[in-house]
């Protein structure tokens, strides 16, 4: 089966990550073509947590086709504050807009959300789980400033086990040849199994390091997170994690003149600010390039009736999700839905083995 909604970047096809890219470089070119390619079309965003440049940049998008947006940034604002449920604001919100951009601190909010969408619906992050447009601003970056997508060695450095945007983004570039990939992090902030999992599946070459001033001397990409603070349980394990990594001038100096810097963005201290007039420091501009490939998925998602992007077969499970982060816990009427993996039993909305 195939729909019009964005959940997860690994659904994407190569031509369609490069159908995005193309149509973004064009605009690049020439916005004035564009600016009223969306005319009398409604954007939603429905932000549940903290944004700046994702909300911000799809709401300017938006604009900068001819469309208008509507959406709360603070769900206290909106019905959610009375106990509306997801599938009842889903059902109502898709009768109003065209496209709906979602973001929400809960594992598979997004999926969830889709099953009650009458219209395109955009994961914009949910929880530490995925954020597939994030990926598509950072594979226009690297395909701009690098020039390929594929043979290309990143780095990914801080929080992987809850930065959102190192899951999504290895998906993704794993499906290029002969990508590889050097894994960042402190043992405690290591990227999950079913990300792992993926990097096995397509057969690419990763390893396993605790310090970036060993691994920065050859990488063309090094990725940088914040660690998320937010997804901590306890105060005093974040702190003890929260200095671990920071890229300085030292640092900086074992780097190839042509290794890129990219960050999805906010940034705490894992970068410090003498490193921004560094020509490799394409951080700012890569939040630019973000704009443009959300303007190419928008008029994809709404125009291109070629632009459909594949479901996974689902069953539905016996068992309920484990994972206290899951959106199953607190959208009781949800469906138990669940795919096979390797003959294991997985949840469709936050991928955690169903049967452990
Ligand atoms: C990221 C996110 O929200 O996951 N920010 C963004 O969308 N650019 C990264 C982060 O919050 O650390």
């Amino acid at each position: 089966m195939t729909n019009k909604n964005l959940i997860d970047v690994e659904a994407m096809t190569t031509e369609q990550i490069e159908k995005v890219v193309k149509r973004a470089k064009k605009i690049m070119q020439s916005p004035a073509d564009y600016r009223h390619a969306c005319d009398g079309k409604i954007l939603a965003t429905l932000f549940y947590e903290p944004s700046t440049r994702t909300q911000m940049s799809f709401q300017t998008a938006m604009l900068k086709l001819g469309g208008r947006t509507i959406g709360f940034d603070n769900p206290m604002n909106s019905s959610v504050a009375k106990g509306e449920s997801l599938k009842d604001t889903i059902t109502i919100i898709s009768e109003y807009a065209d496209i709906i951009a979602i973001r929400h601190p809960v594992e598979g909010t997004a999926k969830a959300a889709s099953l009650y969408s009458e219209v395109p619906l955009i994961n914009c992050g949910d929880g530490g789980h995925l954020h597939p447009t994030q990926t598509l601003t950072d594979i226009v970056t690297l395909s701009c400033e690098k020039g390929r997508l594929d043979n290309l060695k990143v780095g990914l450095c801080g929080d992987l086990l809850n930065g959102r945007t190192v899951h999504s983004l290895i998906k993704a570039l794993a499906k290029y040849e002969n990508n590889s990939f050097v894994l960042i992090s402190t043992p405690e902030l290591s990227v999950p199994l079913y990300v792992i999992d993926i990097l096995e599946k397509h057969g690419c070459k990763y390893e396993i390091s605790h310090s970036l001033a060993d691994s920065i001397g050859d990488l063309d990409v090094l990725y940088m997170t914040r660690i998320q603070r937010e997804r901590f349980k306890d105060e005093k394990d974040y702190q003890a994690q929260k200095n671990v990594f920071v890229l300085d001038k030292q640092k900086l100096d074992k780097a190839r003149n042509d290794m890129i810097i990219l960050h999805p963005l906010p940034r705490v201290n894992e970068i410090t600010v003498d490193i921004d007039d560094d020509p490799r420091a394409l951080y700012f501009k890569q939040a630019q390039y973000g704009m443009y490939g959300r303007m190419a998925l928008i008029m994809l998602m709404l125009q291109d009736e070629d632009f459909t992007i594949a479901t996974r077969d689902n069953q539905i499970s016996e068992h309920k999700c484990k994972n206290p982060k899951c959106v199953i816990q607190s959208e009781e009427y949800l469906p138990r839905l669940s795919y096979e993996k390797l003959g294991m039993e997985m949840c469709e909305f936050c991928d955690k083995r169903l049967d452990d």
